[in-house]
């Protein structure tokens, strides 16, 4: 079932997601080479909290931390850990905050010294297939033409578009319907309607499309190829004229 946000919901939502995107605004600020990823996830924790309001992640389905840290061959869900971050990773962070009962949700590819022209490459194109995913995105859109764009760019590019995951409705829970693939067929799916709040977020493989979900500890998702993956995540309001990117 899809809630439709009203507008004292989604005047919640704006709140909730402007915590997430200082948070990672903070983060970006702060991240660097000899940081572990539990470092990390302790800067998250602090500014969520400094806000009032709660990491939705700590907890979750028995998640153990306040973000996701995800780096080079992690895709999503990396659990923060003793892992030290070194000049040339790329580190996804994702982050859900909570607040007056609502949910952002959003995540960033954080560059890490030099790093690379090909891993470059790979956060800049992630990023702009969320761009071109919301570019003429309103209400009486099909679903699935995000996903449809998502794929086409992406591909277009040589690279693997993980279908494993998807993006989601979010509001009071942090995962609500409908489900917002990153892959799919243009024109189908239920329309798109006004009040809807969805998280799009591509998750791109420099290789295979392929990942593994980790049997030691329940989260981790890897590239099946060990090679770099990227996310980019935001937000996103849909009304009668376009979209409100919230955590941006
Ligand atoms: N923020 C993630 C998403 O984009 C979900 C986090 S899973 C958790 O859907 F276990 F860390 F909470
Ligand atoms: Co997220
Ligand atoms: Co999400």
């Amino acid at each position: 079932m899809i809630h439709v946000k009203t507008p004292a919901e989604i005047q919640l939502m704006r709140e909730s997601c402007r915590i997430v995107k200082e948070t990672l605004r903070f983060v970006e600020r702060h991240i660097q080479a000899g940081m572990t990823t539990k470092e990390v996830d302790e800067l998250v924790y602090r500014y969520i909290t400094s806000c009032g309001a709660t990491p939705s992640s700590l907890g979750y389905c028995g998640y153990p931390a306040s973000s996701c840290v995800s780096v080079n061959e992690v895709v999503v869900h990396g659990i923060p850990s003793d892992r030290v971050l070194v000049d040339g990773d790329i580190v996804s962070v994702d982050i859900t905050a909570e607040k007056n009962g609502f949910n952002g949700d959003a995540a960033r590819t954080f560059l890490i010294g030099n790093v690379s022209k090909e891993k470059r490459e790979l956060v800049e194109v992630t990023k702009e297939c969320f761009f071109k995913a919301v570019e003429g995105l309103k209400a009486g859109v099909p679903l699935y033409d995000i996903g449809y764009t998502v794929q086409t760019y992406a591909e277009s590019h040589g690279y693997g578009v993980v279908r494993a995951l998807v993006g989601h409705g979010i509001g009071r829970e942090m995962h609500e319907d409908p489900s917002v693939p990153n892959y799919g067929k243009k024109g189908t799916g239920i329309r798109l309607k006004a009040g809807m709040t969805i998280c799009i977020e591509p998750m791109i493989n420099m290789g295979t499309h392929k990942v593994n979900f980790s049997r030691e500890d329940g989260w981790t998702v890897t590239t099946a190829d060990g090679k770099p993956s990227a996310h980019y995540e935001n937000t996103v309001l849909i009304t009668d004229d376009g979209v409100e990117i919230l955590t941006l």
